[in-house]
């Protein structure tokens, strides 16, 4: 990144974790537009065996997530120079399963408009744009003297992209931060829609086009509730889900800091869509799609079959991102979720379930001797628990580290804790949390937990899919067992790498 564009993001988290570039020594990891990509054991401590990881250097925000010709497509923020926020671009992996993933050349490098910020992608089917028929258009924020959008296109199935010669597509010069576009198509009115974040203007920009080249601003969307408007605005979405008889929207902001328990979140907003603007039902905001510390910046795929809403967020938060101690790659993807609506208590909420391709990683379904599943690093552990009891639990390790779990009937919630027992928490002083916590059904017959645990993270999701608490640790070894629950069942999960 250009120093104007630094100052033009008016983002103190960004400059907390410079000095950039600071290549590595040892770094192996891809060498900018077209370059090799870095190879990598991948069995380092710490290293998620069924998460995406790249192989070495920084990651952040997931980008230009499409679903084209049968492919997955993961671009990703990255730097080619280290494991620092820093040069940043897009690094990319494909999958056909969304577990599998394999590391491609990185797609674009900073250019004269700045460095490559978040966006979206969608792939052209019917040649709107002119690039071709399939062409993959992606669309991010140029971040230098000014944060601008642009958009380049690829011709050979996402893997090098082409500037558009016409950028960039929405021009900027007076709004600090502007940025994160995420494009869809508006079937009711045959348009594409544009969101776009305005950071500590704490709202959300709609834009339309006809033909993805030339844009126009159509709404904006701000909410008056001083809990939501703490931290900036990044990374919208704006979704469509069916809802009992019908269909309603909700557009995902994340914000930072100001997350539930401090740092980076990710909210929602329920409501209508016309084509024009976003309006939201008076529910209680700020929702928060996730309870845990380390869920962020996350949207969904562009053209997921069966018009499925699949997401991903990038498994960290900015309070200690560039702390956490993970060499020669820093941070890791959440587990792809499905996300859903569904009715509680007279209010609609956003459920997450990990999607049912994590059948392609699943061993055989076991019951646990004592809770212990045995010495791997991947699990998927179930617990079957009576919700209107209070109870606690840990997960952990044979070391004795371990994050503890509060299943609390009077709050209503999941609560979990992950302080020094956990495993190393000495990186960071914001890193230890004594509860993070979700909202649960109390009035279920019986609360199903699905925790997905790998070497540094615990993913607790429900059956319902109302409880979504996603959480770094970074114990000795990874966690293997559970203690202070009767029924507990799992399955082995199998490194993808
Ligand atoms: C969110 C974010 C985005 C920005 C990107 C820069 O984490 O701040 O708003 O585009 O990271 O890396």
């Amino acid at each position: 990144m250009t120093l104007a564009g630094m100052m033009a993001c008016n983002d103190d988290k960004f400059s907390d974790i410079i000095p950039m570039p600071s290549p590595i020594e040892d770094n192996n990891g891809g060498e900018g537009e077209g370059g090799d990509v870095a190879a990598s054991s991948r069995d380092e401590q710490y290293r998620p065996q069924v998460h995406f990881t790249p192989a070495a250097n920084w990651i952040n925000d997931p980008n230009g997530m499409v679903f084209a010709d049968g492919v997955w497509h993961l671009y990703y923020q990255y730097n080619p120079m280290g494991n620092d926020w820093g040069n940043m671009s897009w690094g990319h992996a494909t999958s056909t399963d969304l577990f599998h993933w394999q590391e491609q050349p990185v797609a674009m490098t900073p250019n004269q408009y700045g460095d490559i910020f978040s966006g979206s992608a969608i792939q052209d089917k019917d040649n709107v744009a002119g690039f071709g028929a399939g062409a993959i258009l992606a669309f991010y924020t140029a971040s230098g003297e000014h944060q601008q959008q642009c958009l380049a296109y690829s011709t050979d199935g996402g893997l090098t992209y082409t500037q558009f010669e016409g950028n960039p597509i929405i021009p900027n010069t007076d709004m600090p931060d502007f940025r994160d576009p995420k494009v869809f198509y508006h079937q009711e009115s045959g348009k594409y829609i544009m969101a776009l974040a305005k950071g500590f203007d704490f709202s959300i920009d709609f834009w339309g086009s006809d033909n993805l080249k030339t844009w126009k601003k159509l709404s904006e969307f701000r909410i008056d509730n001083n809990r939501c408007n703490i931290g900036q605005w990044e990374c919208p979405d704006l979704i469509k889900l069916p809802y009992k008889d019908g269909e309603k929207y909700v557009l995902i902001v994340s914000t930072n800091p100001g997350g539930p328990v401090g740092g980076s979140g990710t909210m929602y907003f329920v409501g209508d869509f016309d084509g024009t603007k976003f309006t939201a039902q008076p529910l209680d905001y700020p929702l928060w799609l996730d309870g845990g510390a380390d869920n962020y910046a996350g949207v969904t795929w562009s053209n997921a079959y069966e018009g499925r809403s699949i997401y991903i967020g990038w498994m960290n938060n900015w309070n200690y991102a560039g702390a956490v101690p993970c060499n020669p790659w820093r941070s890791a993807m959440t587990l792809p979720r499905e996300l859903q609506l569904t009715e509680l208590n007279g209010a609609p909420v956003v459920t997450s379930k990990v999607v049912d391709e994590i059948e392609s990683i699943a061993g055989e379904l076991t019951a646990a001797t004592d809770g212990v599943c045995a010495g791997g690093d991947a699990y998927e552990m179930i617990v079957k628990l009576d919700p209107s009891e209070n109870q606690t639990f840990t997960i952990g390790n044979e070391m004795g580290e371990c994050v503890t779990v509060n299943v609390n009937p009077a709050a209503g919630k999941v609560i979990l804790g992950r302080n020094s027992a956990s495993g190393n928490v000495g990186f960071h002083g914001l890193f230890s949390i004594p509860s993070m916590s979700a909202l649960y059904d109390t009035k279920a017959d019986e609360l199903e937990l699905h925790i997905y645990t790998d070497d540094s993270s615990v993913e607790i999701l429900s059956s319902d899919g109302l409880v979504a608490i996603t959480s770094l640790v970074f114990p000795t070894v990874p966690y293997d067992r559970i203690s202070g629950v009767e029924d507990v069942t799992f399955y082995p999960l199998k490194s993808v790498w």
